[in-house]
């Protein structure tokens, strides 16, 4: 769906009649539902009234209000009978009502929740589910909390948010002040579309010829950001971790734990996943995550960029970690030790 230009959701107009009108102007703009709470689709009787829509109307959108997981999915399945092109849940609407309900703008204050939220109404849904955010709420330092928020729900799979650059205000201002202060800050939203766009990704090893990593990079457009490097002789290697701002291993089972070994010795970042060998080998010296996880992998790399300084000492300490102990002398030293004490066994 192309959201180049959408009419936004308003309560009170953007309803059935509104829609048509709309489409008469644009063919093509992305149509919004008023919001609507997942209790009127599943208490009311006449759910046609909040569900009404024909079908010159499409691309729509529908907006639910809501913070009950297990309700918001009764709700998702309904509006995917009725032929919409995408659910959106409000996290922005700032009306006295709706906070003292516990959701709109309010739930900026419960990432979590919101997460829960997004992921039970993407698993109960065949067409893509949205948020509406806002900037932040009430004293929010946005510098701090956007971020953070964004993170923690995008963890539900969701892939598209729709951002009223602004705080919401739940103290002090009514809804119609809320729309127009504090000033629009398109700064912060635009810092984070620049999130690491430049990044690009050094696989050592080739994708099998048609395969589903060749299909999947294809699919997401993201080739020129990624290459692959094959056949490496040990000091390339070295090479290109030293190049390098983050190493991932990713590994599902790792035996004797070389590539965090080699990543740590290169004293670059490193995110590695918490099986077989590989904890032992890396202590606390790397961010541990759990294995098939790419929503872990991405969290993790993104809170590395966001603390170079902090990571890079963490780094540093692994490389000395892995000099000290896995050095010859130090393993010749056990090995000897060990053979000692087996000795010394059989002699008593
Ligand atoms: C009358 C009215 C009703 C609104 N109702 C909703 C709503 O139901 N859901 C929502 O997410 N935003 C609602 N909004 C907010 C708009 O979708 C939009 O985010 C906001 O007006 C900021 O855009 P603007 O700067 O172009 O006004 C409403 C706005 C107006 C003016």
């Amino acid at each position: 769906m192309d959201r180049t230009f959408c009419i936004a959701p308003m309560m009170g107009r953007t309803d059935t009649h509104f829609r048509n009108l709309c489409r008469f102007a644009s063919k093509h703009a992305v149509l919004f539902t008023e919001m609507v709470h997942s209790n009127a689709l599943l208490k009311n009787k006449r759910i046609d009234k909040y569900i009404q829509k024909t079908d010159i109307e499409n691309p729509v959108v529908f907006q639910l209000g809501g913070c009950e997981p297990m309700d918001l999915a009764e709700a998702t399945k309904i509006i995917n009978e009725n032929k919409y092109d995408e659910i959106n849940l409000n996290v922005g609407c700032p009306s006295p009502r709706v906070k003292s309900g516990g959701f709109g703008a309010f739930l900026m204050y419960e990432p979590t929740k919101v997460k829960d939220c997004l992921s039970a109404m993407t698993s109960s849904s065949d067409i893509p589910i949205t948020a509406k955010i806002r900037l932040g709420v009430d004293n929010q330092d946005i510098e701090e909390t956007l971020d953070n928020f964004i993170e923690i729900i995008l963890q539900s799979g969701i892939k598209t948010l729709y951002v009223h650059a602004r705080k919401g205000m739940l103290e002090g201002l009514n809804p119609k002040e809320n729309r127009n202060i504090p000033p629009l800050n398109y700064e912060r939203v635009y810092r984070l579309k620049e999130d690491f766009p430049e990044l690009r990704l050094v696989i050592i090893g080739a994708p099998r010829s048609g395969g589903h990593t060749e299909r999947l990079i294809k699919r997401l457009q993201i080739n020129k950001n990624i290459v692959f490097k094959s056949n490496l002789t040990k000091n390339e290697i070295a090479i290109e971790y030293a190049k390098s701002s983050v190493a991932i291993v990713s590994s599902l089972y790792e035996g004797f734990g070389f590539p965090v070994g080699e990543a740590m010795s290169c004293a670059i970042p490193l995110i590695a996943t918490n099986v077989a060998s590989i904890p032992e080998i890396t202590q606390s010296f790397a961010e541990l995550i759990p294995a098939e996880n790419a929503d872990a992998i991405e969290l993790a790399v993104r809170n590395i960029f966001k603390k170079p300084e902090k990571n890079q000492l963490r780094a540093d300490a692994g490389r000395m970690h892995i000099i000290e102990n896995f050095n010859w002398q130090k393993i010749a030293k056990l090995y000897e030790d060990l053979i000692y004490k087996t000795i010394d066994e059989f002699k008593c």
